[in-house]
């Protein structure tokens, strides 16, 4: 038998090199080392407890498996090119390091049910990461949308100037996103709490072992409760990737947001230094790149989750070697996110908003047509005709080349008899903006309601992640 290789007794010939080329994972599945090295540990205290191991073999395999998880973490527990896998790696150093005592560990287990195990603990502490990254990025927006909750901003819809709106409040939307995606991987991690360990290739175990406790050790829920599906189950890789690909596309639109605002056409955002790019050729510009880098990096997001789809489906539901193609991408969403969160993280935190030239630009385009159709409908007119009035104020308006406000008392009653002077009261973005306080409005008032709500969110977000993290390696 070939060292760093779980098999070959029943082989007479050799396996090819191209044959071991293209089964070798090693080289991508080393990360989830650690992962193993618990779930080995878990393993001994089962062995242990079935008399398949001496408390004495249990009691060194252990420290021994212990001091390999801080060696991994020191960067000095590496593979050979020669393993077939972090499997075969582990258990060949584990043989190298106690001799024999070592190959007791592969009783009632399978790789099949080991790196389904594995994988569940290492996505389950990403995501842990993922909240705790989401959580901060969250608070950046919070920051800047208390900031500017009393600032006022034109409101688009269509990208075109739709209602006056707090700034704050156009800032904060962003935060309820990012605690959408929060909640759906709490959501997620209940789900991914299950533990495969004890259902060996297929069937289980003849030999007496208890799934479940092993389960508890790792800090599952408890055990699956059908072999088969315990060792053909990648719902939850696929569910991670569907989050992360969301997420991608949450961080892609703010990525578009962004360029926007920083463009001169915009100019409602200054981008730091820290976090701008310049030109090889020009020498004045000051790019957006990682808002740039945030829309472009969500096509891999998106791609990964496509990849794991496509996969699963034509597979019969048990353990096919197809199922070793579910790591790589889930690695790359977690590579791709754990640059992207710090950086548009920075970004927010860093950006300074020109706040005159986006409130001077909050009532241009005719924004408080609706104030006037709303002041209307107060005094009894049909919402119907009173769009229809409104309407006939701007369209009046755009001829004249004014704006709402400068309408003269007799064009207003031109226009319809109820439209006395009164109607110009309303035609003012901050009165707009205060009245709409009511739940979820954007009044300053109602923001500030937000914002608090928002901040006991993102603490008891962090904390979740911080708990679950400290439970992990
Ligand atoms: N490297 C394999 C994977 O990632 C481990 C399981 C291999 N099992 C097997 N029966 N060949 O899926």
């Amino acid at each position: 038998m070939s060292h760093g290789k779980l098999w070959g007794g029943r082989f007479n010939e050799s396996v090819s090199d191209a044959m071991e080329a293209l089964s070798r994972s090693v080289h991508f599945d080393w990360r989830l080392a650690p992962y193993d090295l618990r779930g080995s540990i878990a393993h001994a205290h089962i062995l242990e407890s079935a008399g398949l191991l001496s408390p004495a073999e249990s009691k060194s395999i252990v420290a021994e498996l212990n001091l390999m998880i801080t060696q991994f973490h020191d960067g000095v527990l590496l593979p050979q090119s020669s393993d077939e896998d972090v499997h075969g790696a582990l258990e060949r150093l584990l043989v190298e390091r106690l001799g024999e005592v070592g190959g007791k560990l592969r009783a009632g287990r399978s790789r099949n049910d080991q790196v389904a195990t594995d994988f569940r603990l290492f996505l389950r502490d990403a995501a842990a990461h993922v909240v705790l990254q989401l959580s901060t990025l969250a608070d950046a927006f919070i920051v800047q949308a208390e900031k500017h909750m009393h600032a006022t901003a034109p409101g688009f819809t269509h990208l075109q100037h739709a209602q006056p709106v707090s700034l704050g409040h156009e800032i904060a939307k962003h935060a309820h996103a990012l605690l959408r995606d929060i909640d759906r991987l709490q959501d997620w991690d209940k789900r991914a709490a299950y533990s495969p360990l004890g259902a060996g290739a297929l069937a289980g175990s003849a030999l007496e072992l208890d799934p479940k406790r092993s389960a508890l050790e790792l800090g599952f829920t408890d055990a699956i409760a059908n072999s088969i599906d315990a060792v053909s189950d990648r719902d939850f890789a696929a569910e991670a990737a569907f989050i992360f690909a969301l997420i991608g596309v949450h961080l892609s639109r703010i990525g578009e947001e962004w360029c926007l605002y920083a463009s001169k056409e915009f100019g409602w955002v200054n981008l730091s230094d820290a976090y701008s790019t310049g030109s090889s050729i020009m020498p004045q510009k000051k790019n957006p790149d990682v808002a740039e880098l945030a829309r472009g990096k969500s096509g891999r997001l998106i791609g990964n989750m496509v990849s794991i789809l496509t996969m699963l489906k034509g597979l019969p539901f048990a353990y096919n070697r197809d199922l070793q193609e579910d790591k790589e991408p889930l690695f790359d969403s977690l590579d791709t996110l754990t640059v992207l969160l710090p950086a548009i993280t920075g970004m927010v935190h860093t950006s300074t908003f020109n706040v005159e030239v986006i409130a001077a630009s909050a009532p241009t385009g005719y924004s408080l047509a609706t104030e006037v159709a709303d002041w209307l409908v107060v005094r009894g007119m049909p919402f119907r005709s009173a769009h229809e009035v409104a309407g006939a104020c701007v369209r009046q308006c755009e001829v004249l080349g004014i704006d709402l406000d400068e309408l003269s008392d007799a064009q207003l009653v031109e226009i319809h008899p109820m439209l006395t002077p009164e109607v110009r009261l309303v035609l003012r973005v901050d009165g707009a903006i205060a009245g709409r306080s009511r739940f979820g409005g954007t009044a300053p008032a109602a923001v500030s309601v937000q914002i608090a709500a928002l901040k006991s969110e993102t603490s008891r977000t962090r904390a979740w992640a911080e708990s679950k993290l400290a439970a992990s390696l």
